[in-house]
C-alpha cells in the first residue's frame, strides 16, 4: 500500500485504542456524561443562573467570576473591577431616573451603599449562596466578605462580558438586588 493507506491504517488504530477505554470505562460506571461532565462546581453554576435569570453563551465567564485568585491566576479579579463599575453606574442612573434633583453627596452615598463590602455587595451575595461556590484555596476564609462581594460583583462583569452590554449587565444586577434583597435602603 502506498503512504496515504498506512497513514489511514494509523489513524484507524489510533481511533480504535482511544475509544476502547472508554467503552471500558462506560461499562464501569453508568453515571459517566459523555462530552458534559458534570461536578458539583458545574451543577452550581446551572443553579447559579437559574437563581439570577440569565442563562451565559459562556458559562465558562460564570465559573471564572466564582474562582477567586487563591485558586487560580484565571481568576475573577478583573471581572470583578468591571462588575463594581456596572452597579455603580446602575444604581446612580436608577437614582437619577427617580429623582434628577437628588444631591451628589447624596448619590454618592447611594453608591457606596451598593458597592462597598460592608454594604449591600456582600448581603447580596450571601443571599445567592455564593460562599458555597466560589473557588478559594485552603487557606481563604470563603465567607469573608471581601471574597463574597469581589464574586457578587464578578457576576455582573461576566454578563456584561457575556453581552458586550453593560447595560444590560446593569438590568440583571438591578432585578438581582431587588428580588432578592430585603428593604433596600432608599
Ligand atoms: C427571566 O428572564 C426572562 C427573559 O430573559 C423573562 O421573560 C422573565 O420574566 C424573567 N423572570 C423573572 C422572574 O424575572
Ligand atoms: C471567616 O469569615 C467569617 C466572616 O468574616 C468569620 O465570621 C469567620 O470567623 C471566619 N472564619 C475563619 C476560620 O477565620
Amino acid at each position: 500500500m502506498d503512504s496515504r493507506g498506512f497513514v489511514s491504517l494509523v489513524f484507524l488504530l489510533f481511533a480504535l485504542s482511544s475509544s476502547l477505554p472508554q467503552v471500558f470505562a462506560e461499562g464501569q460506571s453508568s453515571t459517566e456524561v459523555p462530552f458534559k461532565v458534570w461536578t458539583p462546581f458545574s451543577i452550581a453554576l446551572e443553579n447559579l443562573q437559574k437563581q439570577i435569570n440569565y442563562t451565559f453563551k459562556n458559562i465558562g465567564l460564570l465559573g471564572r467570576a466564582m474562582t477567586h485568585a487563591s485558586f487560580s491566576e484565571e481568576n475573577n479579579k478583573a471581572l470583578s473591577v468591571l462588575g463594581a463599575s456596572v452597579i455603580e453606574t446602575s444604581v446612580a442612573l436608577q437614582a437619577l431616573i427617580k429623582n434628577v434633583d437628588i444631591l451628589a453627596k447624596d448619590l454618592n452615598l447611594r453608591i457606596s451603599d451598593a458597592s462597598k463590602v460592608e454594604g449591600s455587595c456582600n448581603a447580596d451575595g450571601t443571599r445567592l449562596g455564593l460562599q458555597k461556590i466560589v473557588r478559594v484555596s485552603h487557606k481563604t476564609n470563603v465567607t469573608a466578605p471581601a471574597v463574597v462581594c469581589g464574586a457578587f460583583r464578578a457576576i455582573f462583569g461576566a454578563v456584561a462580558v457575556d453581552t458586550g452590554s453593560s447595560d444590560e449587565a446593569g438590568g440583571i444586577y438591578e432585578k438581582v438586588h431587588s428580588g432578592i434583597g430585603r428593604a433596600v435602603t432608599m
